[in-house]
Formats: C-alpha cells, sequence, structure tokens
C-alpha cells in the first residue's frame, strides 16, 4: 500500500479536465471525457468523484484504479460476452470501439441495499414490494442476501438528471429497445454478473450489485461498452465480517465509493444544498479505498503511475495515434 505522504504528494497532480481536440469530438461525462474520431472513441478517466450525481472532489490514482479494474474484467469476461476494448495506450485510458449506446443501464442486485431514492433499499422501506418488475418478500433486512441475483433496468439520464429504476415492460413501451435486444443484455448482464460473485468470492469479497451499459458497434453487433465491475459502478463488500456486521445492525464493511458517500451523509449531506468542504485526510483515505479495492479485486499489486498524470497522458496517447 502507498504511504500517506506519496498519495498527498499526489493531490496537486489530480485529474479534473482534459482538453484534447486532437483527439475527436469531446463529451464531458461526470467521470470521463470522451473523445470520438471515426469508430473510435477514447476514454480518459480522470480522478473525479461523483456521488448523488454530483462532482464532489478528485482523489489521487482514482482514473488510474478505475481504469485498470475495468480493464481486468473485460479481460477476464471477454468470453461471456463482447466488449468494446480496442487498447490501453495509458494507465488511465481505454480507446474503444465507437457503438451506439442503448438506452437502457441493466443493474444487477445479489443484496437488498443502498441509501439513495433509486436504490432497492430505499423503496422497499417504503413499502414497495415489487421492484422493477421483481416481487420482493415481506421482512427483508437491510443489507440481507436476496435469494436469487434480479435485474432492476435503469433509464440512463441526461446530463443533470437523475436516473429512473424501471421494469422491462416500461422500458419496451417506450419503443427504445426490442425485446430480443433487452433479453439479450439481461441474459448477459447476469451472467456477468455470476462471473463476477465467483472471482471476489475468491477474493475474499462480496459482490453486492453492478450497472452494465450495452451498445451497437457499426457491424450492429451489442457489446458491453463503458466499464464493469468498478467501485464507481459496483458496491463490494468484505466477507470476512459481513456477518457480524449485519448481526450487529452496522454496515458492511465496503470497499467502493461508499466510505465518501456514508462520510457525506454523516455530515449532513445527501446530495442538496452546499457540500461540506472535503479535506486532505478524507481524500487520502478515499484514494486508499480506491487502491485497496483494485488489490482486492485483481489480487495484484498497484502500480502507481505518480506525477503530472496530464502530461503522460497527452504523450500516450500522441504516440498511440502517431
Ligand atoms: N464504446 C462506447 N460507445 C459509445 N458510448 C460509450 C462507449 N463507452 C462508454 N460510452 C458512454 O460514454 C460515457 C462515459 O463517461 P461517463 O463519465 O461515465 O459519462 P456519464 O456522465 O454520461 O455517465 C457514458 O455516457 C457512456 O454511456
Ligand atoms: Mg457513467
Amino acid at each position: 500500500m502507498l504511504t500517506d505522504d506519496v498519495i498527498k504528494a499526489q493531490i496537486p497532480y489530480t485529474l479534473s479536465k482534459t482538453d484534447m481536440p486532437w483527439l475527436g469530438e469531446k463529451y464531458e461525462g461526470k467521470v470521463r471525457d470522451n473523445y470520438t474520431k471515426g469508430d473510435l472513441r477514447t476514454l480518459v478517466v480522470t480522478d473525479k468523484l461523483s456521488a448523488f450525481d454530483r462532482i464532489i472532489t478528485t482523489i489521487p490514482f482514482k482514473g488510474q484504479v478505475l481504469n485498470q479494474i475495468a480493464m481486468f474484467w473485460f479481460e477476464q469476461t471477454k468470453n461471456i460476452c463482447p466488449n468494446h476494448v480496442v487498447a490501453t495506450p495509458d494507465p488511465n485510458c481505454v480507446i474503444a470501439k465507437q457503438c451506439e449506446a442503448l438506452p437502457v443501464e441493466m443493474v444487477v442486485r445479489g443484496y437488498i441495499t443502498g441509501s439513495t431514492s433509486t436504490s432497492i433499499w430505499y423503496n422497499y422501506q417504503k413499502g414497495v414490494r415489487n421492484f422493477c418488475g421483481n416481487p420482493l418478500p415481506e421482512g427483508l433486512q437491510k443489507n440481507q442476501k436476496l435469494a436469487h441475483p434480479i435485474i432492476t433496468p435503469s433509464t440512463k439520464a441526461a446530463h443533470g438528471d437523475h436516473d429512473e429504476s424501471v421494469s422491462k415492460e416500461e422500458i419496451l413501451s417506450r419503443n427504445t429497445v426490442s425485446e430480443a435486444d433487452f433479453d439479450y443484455m439481461a441474459e448477459k448482464a447476469m451472467e456477468l454478473y455470476l462471473a463476477g460473485v465467483e472471482h471476489c468470492a475468491e477474493q475474499g469479497i462480496i459482490f453486492v450489485d453492478t450497472k452494465y451499459e450495452f451498445g451497437r458497434d457499426q457491424e450492429g453487433n451489442i457489446m458491453l461498452i463503458d466499464e464493469i465491475h468498478t467501485p464507481d459502478s459496483s458496491r463490494f463488500w468484505i466477507a470476512d465480517t459481513y456477518q457480524q456486521k449485519i448481526a450487529n445492525g452496522e454496515e458492511p464493511d465496503n470497499i467502493n465509493k461508499e466510505y465518501l458517500r456514508l462520510w457525506l451523509a454523516n455530515q449532513g449531506y445527501m446530495g442538496d444544498g452546499e457540500m461540506p468542504a472535503i479535506t486532505d485526510e478524507v481524500r487520502i483515505e478515499t484514494a486508499k479505498k480506491y487502491i485497496e479495492a483494485y488489490e482486492k479485486i485483481t489480487g495484484l499489486p498497484f502500480q502507481a503511475e505518480a506525477g503530472p498524470v496530464l502530461d503522460r497522458i497527452e504523450q500516450n496517447l500522441k504516440n498511440y495515434f502517431a
């Protein structure tokens, strides 16, 4: 694990913005800068952290961690579902096939948890007993394992909006995806999730829930796009302490951005109003959580690329496209 000093020294270099017009047309996502040219899309993973659908701060090495976790899983799962990866010329970047994104996110959940209004626990607590087409029995406790994993589709909100959890029927009624495509994505999402659960279990991790995005490439093939099984798109808990924690009515130990989300919630911030100031200590602690996540999930030591992140990215991308 990196020392606090190394992580602290990286704070001034954290990446929040890129400007590389020579890579094509830019789309600035919440966390990634996307550049599209021809049939290629360059995704540059910044160090921004989003929670409650807002950018909260930047976290040292987060972009590298996120991208390298996604690459690990894309490689692991390519036989289950084809994906958009073409090359990874830099630790923070992926060159991908440009696809037409399908307007549904496939969320897969193995546990009843969460705090935001789109989460299954929030809805259950409010009395919902059918969540996105999945019947839920009475008497479930927060953070309990579901009888079997379920798919709870979500619409992908336009910039600034909050996502919406919906059923398959609602999605189909909007006529934006065919039933055959929906079923294919749902089946792949479940297979990918189960593969993730199996790998994580070997690493002592509970793979709680995640979301997938799919797109159609220029030949019409549906493939996995965006990211996969990262701490931004997924929830992971430590298996060892899980039983004890829920028996005590405590939150499970997590290795994802839940750390900062809980810290914010403890300061009384739930996404609206003025955000509390994020201290260096909180940023360092969050960075450690991300690095820990990388090492736990992949089983590999994290090789930090310290120093000026932006210069390195520009150089690597220039070399790649030269
Ligand atoms: N291969 C791809 N083809 C087309 N769109 C993609 C591809 N991979 C990812 N995307 C889209 O690029 C964006 C990635 O950046 P992100 O920071 O996640 O943005 P957002 O705030 O829209 O979620 C997402 O909107 C995602 O749907
Ligand atoms: Mg996204």
